[in-house]
C-alpha cells in the first residue's frame, strides 16, 4: 500500500473516530458510534499493517501479537461482569500506558533513527514526555485497578507532605530531562531516562493511592484522559499522524468527561488529583457522633405493590446495587405494568450512580426502557415533591442528604437525588452497609421512608408478582 493511499486512509479513520464519539454521546445513537468505531479501527488496523513501514518480515510478528491480544481482549469481554467494567477499563488504560514506556524506550535505543540537532532534541523531548505520561498511567491505572476491584482499600493514603514529595519529585524529574537531553551517547542518557521512569512510576502510584473512594469516578475519567495522550506522544514518537489524532481526541474527550464528573460531585479538578477526599470502602457505617438517631422501618414487598399501585406518580432512582442483582429486566417489567395501568414511571439517573459513566443508561437501555422516561438528575429533582413513591434500587451514595445537610460529611457538597422529597420513599438493598463513599446515610431514619431489605432481583421479582396477582 503506498504512503498516500494509507494517509487517505487514516484520514477516513479519523473521520469515523469523530463520528464515533459523536455518536456514544446519546444513547439512541450509540450503536452507530460503536459501529463507525469498529469500522474506524479496523481500516487503521489494516492501513498500518499493510502499510510502507511494515516489511513483509514484521508480517508474522504482527499476525501474531493480534492474534494473541485479540484473543485474550475476546475472552475478557466475554467473560467480565457489567459491574466488573470500570476495572477492565482501569486495566486497558495501564496497558496503553506501558506501550507508550516501551515505545519510547525502544526508539531511544533504536540506532536507525540518526537525527542530528534540532530534530534530534525534539525527538528525545516526545521521547521523554511520552515515557514520563506512560509511566503515570501506567502505575496509576494498576493502582485504581486495584482500588475498583476491592484488592487496595478505598481509604485515601495521605502522607506527610505529601504535596511536597511530589514538588520534589518534579524538581528531579525537569532536572535529569535536562541530563538526558545534554547526554552525548545513549548509554549516559539511559540513567535520567531510567530515573525519571521510577519516579513517574511512583508519583502514578502515590497520585491514585491519595484519592479517596468517592472521588474514583473522577480518577477513572482521568485515567482515560491520560491513556489518550500517552497514545499521542507514542504518536509523535513513531512519527504516526493517526496515533496522535486518536490519543488527542481520547485525551480530550477524558478530559472533558472529568470536568463533567467533577462537576457532577461539586469538586474541584484539582483538589481532587490532589487527593484526601473520600473514606473506606462498602464497610458497615461506622457509628460516630453523627450517627442520626432512630429506627429504620421495613416494608414487604406486598405492602411494596400496594404502595407502587397505588401511586400516581414514581420516581425509580436505580444504583450500583441494581448492576449487581441484574435487576434491570424485572425493573422494565414492573415499570410496563404500572404505566399500563396509568401511572407515571420516571427514573432518576446520577451521573456517577453505579461504577463508570452511563452505566444505568446502558442497563436500563438493554433491558429496553424507553428513553424517554429516563432523565438526568437536574432534570427530575425538582419533581420529587410532587411524587407519589420514590424507589431507589440498590442505590446509596447518590440519594444520601447528608451530601446537603453535613459540611462534614466526605461527600459534602455532592448534588443528590432528593429522593426523601416524595409522600414516600422506598430504599431496596440487602443491609444496613454503607454504599461506595463508605458513609451513614441519614435517609434511611427518615419518617417517610422504608427499607425493602433483600437481593434487589429477588425483592423486584416478588413486587411484580404481588403486583400482577
Ligand atoms: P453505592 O453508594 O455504592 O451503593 C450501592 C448500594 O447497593 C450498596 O449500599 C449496597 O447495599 C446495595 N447493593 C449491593 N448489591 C445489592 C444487591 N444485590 N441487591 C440490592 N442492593 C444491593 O452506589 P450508588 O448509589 O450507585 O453510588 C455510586 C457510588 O460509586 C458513588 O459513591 C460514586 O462516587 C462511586 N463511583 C462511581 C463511579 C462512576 S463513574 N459512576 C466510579 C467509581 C465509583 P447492601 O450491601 O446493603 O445491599
Amino acid at each position: 500500500m503506498s504512503s498516500s493511499l494509507v494517509t487517505a486512509a487514516y484520514v477516513g479513520a479519523i473521520i469515523l473516530f469523530i463520528l464515533s464519539l459523536g455518536g456514544l454521546s446519546n444513547p439512541e445513537t450509540s450503536r452507530r458510534g460503536n459501529l463507525y468505531g469498529i469500522i474506524g479501527m479496523t481500516i487503521a488496523v489494516l492501513a498500518t499493517v499493510f502499510g510502507p513501514r511494515v516489511t513483509a518480515a514484521g508480517i508474522p510478528w504482527l499476525v501474531g501479537a493480534m492474534v494473541v491480544g485479540g484473543s485474550i481482549g475476546l475472552y475478557a469481554a466475554r467473560t467480565v461482569q457489567m459491574t466488573q467494567m470500570p476495572e477492565l477499563v482501569a486495566i486497558m488504560h495501564s496497558l496503553v500506558g506501558l506501550a507508550a514506556c516501551l515505545v519510547g524506550f525502544a526508539s531511544y535505543i533504536d540506532t536507525s533513527i540518526t537525527l542530528t540537532g534540532a530534530e534530534k532534541t525534539i525527538h528525545e523531548v516526545e521521547i521523554y514526555v511520552g515515557i514520563l505520561i506512560g509511566a503515570v498511567t501506567f502505575s496509576g491505572s494498576v493502582i485504581a485497578f486495584g482500588k475498583l476491584s476491592g484488592k487496595i482499600g478505598g481509604k485515601p493514603l495521605l502522607l506527610p507532605a505529601r504535596h511536597w514529595i511530589n514538588l520534589v519529585g518534579l524538581v528531579v524529574v525537569i532536572w535529569y530531562g535536562r541530563e538526558f537531553i545534554l547526554a552525548k551517547d545513549i548509554a549516559s542518557g539511559m540513567t535520567p531516562l531510567i530515573v525519571m521512569t521510577v519516579i513517574s512510576l511512583l508519583f502514578g502510584i502515590h497520585m491514585v493511592m491519595a484519592i479517596g473512594g468517592a472521588d474514583m469516578p473522577v480518577v477513572v475519567s482521568m485515567l482515560n484522559s491520560y491513556s489518550g495522550w500517552a497514545a499521542a506522544a507514542t504518536g509523535f514518537m513513531l512519527s504516526n499522524d493517526l496515533l496522535i489524532v486518536t490519543g488527542a481526541l481520547v485525551g480530550s474527550s477524558g478530559a472533558i468527561l472529568s470536568y463533567i464528573m467533577c462537576r457532577a460531585m461539586n469538586r474541584n479538578f484539582i483538589s481532587v488529583i490532589a487527593g484526601g477526599f473520600g473514606t473506606g470502602g462498602g464497610a458497615p457505617a461506622a457509628k460516630g457522633a453523627g450517627e442520626p438517631a432512630g429506627e429504620v422501618v421495613s416494608i414487604s414487598a406486598a405492602e411494596t405493590a400496594d404502595l407502587l399501585r397505588e401511586a400516581k406518580s414514581v420516581i425509580i432512582v436505580p444504583g450500583y446495587g441494581m448492576a449487581v442483582a441484574q435487576a434491570q429486566h424485572t425493573v422494565f417489567e414492573i415499570t410496563k405494568h404500572l404505566r399500563e395501568k396509568g401511572v407515571n414511571v420516571r427514573f432518576g439517573i446520577h451521573p456517577v450512580a453505579g461504577r463508570m459513566p452511563g452505566h444505568m443508561n446502558v442497563l436500563l437501555a438493554e433491558a429496553k426502557v424507553p428513553y424517554d422516561i429516563v432523565l438526568e438528575m437536574d432534570e427530575i429533582n425538582a419533581d420529587f415533591p410532587d411524587t407519589d413513591v420514590s424507589m431507589v434500587i440498590g442505590a446509596n451514595d447518590i440519594v444520601n442528604p447528608a451530601a446537603q445537610d453535613d459540611p462534614a460529611s466526605p461527600i459534602a457538597g455532592m448534588p443528590v437525588l432528593e429522593v426523601w422529597k416524595a409522600k414516600t420513599s422506598i430504599v431496596m438493598k440487602r443491609s444496613m452497609a454503607s454504599g461506595y463513599a463508605g458513609v451513614d446515610n441519614p435517609l434511611f431514619y427518615k419518617d417517610n421512608n422504608r427499607m425493602l431489605f433483600g437481593d434487589a432481583k429477588k425483592m423486584l421479582d416478588e413486587v411484580l408478582g404481588a403486583l400482577k396477582a
